[in-house]
């Protein structure tokens, strides 16, 4: 049998750009990215915490460079990726990563704050990464973007429309985006998180964890963040060149339970 070896399964030497990398998923998807040999600059408006998963991955003897970088200023996304060209030479994947969430009831006088700073971290944020870095993609042999929505970007929890209306903003992106770019070299995807162990999940108690585990997802348990990191690598890998548009979820099963 001949070999497959049209499309490469690597993403060594690519330059890969992950925000809110301090924490969490990001954190996962950084180390990851490296450990693939990619070069990872390690963003968050978390500026220590950023410095501190970059030394994690320098002290693995990876690549990495750390960055404060804000997403809902604009100004930070525009220098900080151009600081990121000047030091990588380019950029091949963008994982837009960076979120908050927070649940306020509809007619609580601090609702409005609640959605304006929702929408402006999760969707115009992600919005801002990808224009930044868009003339640097079209430069890539295989640019990728890869947007954090949620089972929330497809479903809805009551109580919690900022976060639910800002996710599905993150589909709509996703979808129109990889329509419009879909006959260059980039694609637009994005992987949508169940409950997953992070610092966004750590308020929750373990027992209300389990409950819901138990209840709404057939693995019966909260996802760890490297599982999301690695749907995130496949969708980021050159042979994944096909696949664009998708809205991924990584829930365990979640959004097809039923009963
Ligand atoms: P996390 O709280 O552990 O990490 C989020 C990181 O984003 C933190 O390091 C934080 O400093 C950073 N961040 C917050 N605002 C920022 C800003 N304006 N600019 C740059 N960085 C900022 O949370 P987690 O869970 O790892 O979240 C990652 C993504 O996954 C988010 O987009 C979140 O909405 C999404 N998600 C999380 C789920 C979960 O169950 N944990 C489920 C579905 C989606």
């Amino acid at each position: 049998m001949s070999e497959l070896v049209k499309f490469s399964r690597s993403v060594a030497g690519h330059t890969v750009i992950v925000t809110g990398a301090a924490s969490g998923m990001g954190r996962a998807e950084a180390r990851l990215f490296a450990a693939e040999g990619a070069r990872v600059a390690v963003t968050d408006v978390n500026e220590d915490g950023a410095r501190a998963v970059a030394d994690e991955i320098e002290a693995a003897g990876k690549s990495a460079v750390a960055w404060k970088l804000d997403v809902a200023d604009r100004n930070d996304v525009e220098r900080v990726v151009a600081e990121i060209v000047a030091e990588f030479g380019g950029v091949d994947v963008l994982v837009n990563n960076a979120g908050i969430a927070g649940f306020e009831l509809l007619e609580a006088e601090a609702y409005e704050d609640l959605w304006e700073r929702t929408l402006r971290v999760n969707l115009t944020g992600e919005m801002r990464m990808i224009r930044a870095c868009l003339p640097h993609l079209h430069r890539s042999a295989a640019g990728r973007i890869i947007n954090i929505a949620s089972t929330e970007g497809l479903g809805a929890t009551a109580h919690n429309s900022a976060y639910v209306a800002a996710k599905h903003g993150v589909v709509g992106l996703t979808r129109a985006l990889a329509v419009e770019l879909g006959r260059g070299n980039i694609t637009v995807n994005c992987v949508c998180p169940g409950p997953i162990v992070t610092g966004m999940t750590e308020v929750i108690p373990d027992e209300a964890k389990e409950k819901f585990a138990r209840r709404r997802v057939p693995a019966r348990r909260y996802g760890d963040p490297e599982e999301v990191a690695h749907a995130v690598l496949s969708l980021a890998l050159p042979a994944s060149s096909f696949i664009n548009g998708v809205a991924l979820p990584v829930d365990g099963g979640l959004l097809v339970q039923n009963t």
